[in-house]
């Protein structure tokens, strides 16, 4: 039997073919719809999602890569880099129409675990494949800046 443990929860996987991506795994087998799906094809950044704390594109990335692995999603309510960031998008109020900002959260998590003090460049070099339409990438990068304070 494989699992994954995600978001602190162990979960087992039967009959799901193991080259299914880990993002319809959460949505459809897990109902863990929080992970957004954007291009398919690990472009835009919307599905990001982190893999022993690493950021994964999960839109491409089978689910046998994280058999015995750990998840992090934007719906962990534990994690304290993305609780810090939370409390930091509301603050710059950097959400518009919302849909990207879940992968740009668990992105910016993904960065706080390696580098907690990153400088703005290494912020914008880590952000940079995470797309927003509408725009929002000064205000990701000051609310960035203020966790790693
Ligand atoms: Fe995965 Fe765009 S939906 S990178």
């Amino acid at each position: 039997m494989n699992y994954i443990f995600v978001d602190e929860k162990r979960f087992e996987l039967k009959d799901i073919p193991q080259d299914t991506p880990i993002l319809w795994v959460l949505r459809d087998y897990l109902d863990l719809t929080g992970t957004k799906f954007g291009c398919g094809v690990g472009m835009c950044g919307a599905c990001t999602v982190l893999l022993d704390n690493q950021a994964i594109r999960s839109c491409s990335t089978p689910i046998s890569k994280a058999y015995g692995k750990k998840i992090t999603t934007i719906e962990n309510k534990e994690d304290k880099e993305l609780n810090a960031l939370r409390i930091q998008w509301r603050e710059h109020d950097v959400a518009q129409c919302g849909y990207c900002q879940s992968g740009q959260l668990v992105n910016a998590a993904g960065l706080l675990k390696s580098n907690s003090k990153p400088s703005k460049d290494e912020i914008i070099s880590a952000m940079d494949g995470n797309i927003c339409r509408c725009g929002t990438y000064n205000k990701i990068l000051t609310a960035i800046s203020s966790v790693s304070k």
